[in-house]
């Protein structure tokens, strides 16, 4: 099957009362996880692929890996830009055959992120590109940029309907509590579902998007613990409150961190019990089941897309 924006799959999210998971890629081990577990469970799928991860990989590398993908599974996938920072950066995605794209305008004032914003849409619809865009500000850490949680703000739902309106994009990354990274609550997690609901209500039928959605299983950051790790503290968007955000207008939720933890605990145990061991397969090999184990249980457990490809 063809590489599928998110256009189709939005709709039926939306109606169906679930939401597609978007794992970020990094190299063929996060990928051919990702594919496995979203074949066996026969879901949508949207891989995306950061600044960074573009960088790391190159863009030609990773755009045959998701070819080889598209061979090996009938599903929808659809190939996003993650956080695009620039109008360079989505066009060179758009032209270099992403199906999808996000212009990432949210440390600009309101009218300069809408300006940013229609630019990138007024690229990508004529190319049949859909185009997320992003409001209010997360805190965390992506890529270089770290936004202190003092920095952080909520998206305002006047603004959210402007916003969609001026700017004709498909899907809108909300601020609502969440954050990049392994920490994300210091106490309790909370998250402002009223807020969520008002931004739902003044924009109906319209697809949102929750970032920085990681659970940060304790079971994951122990096991890094066990081995060597320090991750004293971190903490993630209790599954609970995910699958709520899914049965209503949440259409999909981004997870990097729960991946990346995955594959580090896995690899730090291997070296730990075999510390003679030096061939990459014996560790990225069970690094890749590991990942695969984990969307799996996002997409069966969590995001309620089983089935649904
Ligand atoms: O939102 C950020 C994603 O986790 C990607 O992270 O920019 O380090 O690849 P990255
Ligand atoms: P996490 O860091 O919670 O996995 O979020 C990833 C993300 O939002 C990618 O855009
Ligand atoms: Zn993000």
């Amino acid at each position: 099957m063809p590489l599928v924006t998110t256009k189709e799959m939005f709709k039926k999210a939306y109606t169906g009362g679930y939401a597609v998971g978007a794992f970020n890629v990094n190299d063929m081990e996060i990928l051919q996880g990702i594919v496995e577990a979203a074949k066996e469970e026969k879901a949508p799928l949207i891989l995306q692929v950061s600044a960074g991860a573009r960088k790391y990989a190159r863009h030609e590398y990773l755009i045959h890996l998701v070819k080889a993908a598209l061979e090996t599974a009938d599903l929808p996938i659809a190939l996003h830009l993650d956080h695009g920072e620039d109008f360079e950066v989505c066009k060179a995605c758009i032209d270099g055959g992403f199906s999808s794209v996000m212009i990432d305008g949210s440390k600009y004032p309101l009218e300069e992120n809408i300006k940013l914003t229609k630019k990138v849409v007024d690229y990508a619809h004529p190319k049949g590109v859909t185009v997320e865009a992003e409001l209010g500000k997360l805190a965390g850490i992506e890529d270089a940029v770290k936004v202190a949680a003092k920095d952080a703000t909520y998206t305002d739902p006047d603004e959210a309907e402007k916003f969609v309106k001026e700017t004709g994009c498909d899907s809108l990354a909300i601020a609502i509590g969440t954050s990049h990274g392994a920490y994300k609550f210091k106490g309790d997690a909370n998250l402002d579902i009223a807020r969520l609901n008002e931004i739902a209500r003044r924009l109906p039928n319209f697809p949102l998007v929750l970032h920085g959605a990681s659970s940060v299983p304790q079971y994951l950051v122990d096991e890094c613990n066990k081995y060597g790790g320090k991750l004293p503290g971190a903490k993630g968007v209790p599954e609970e409150m995910l699958r709520e955000a899914a049965k209503g207008a949440i259409c999909k939720i981004n997870i990097d961190t729960d991946l990346r933890l995955a594959m580090t605990a896995t690899i730090r145990r291997i070296f730990v019990e075999s510390p003679a061991e030096f061939d990459p397969r014996k560790y990225l090999g069970p690094a890749r089941d590991e990942i695969k184990k984990v969307v799996k249980h996002k997409i069966a457990d969590v995001l309620g897309c089983s089935g649904k490809a």
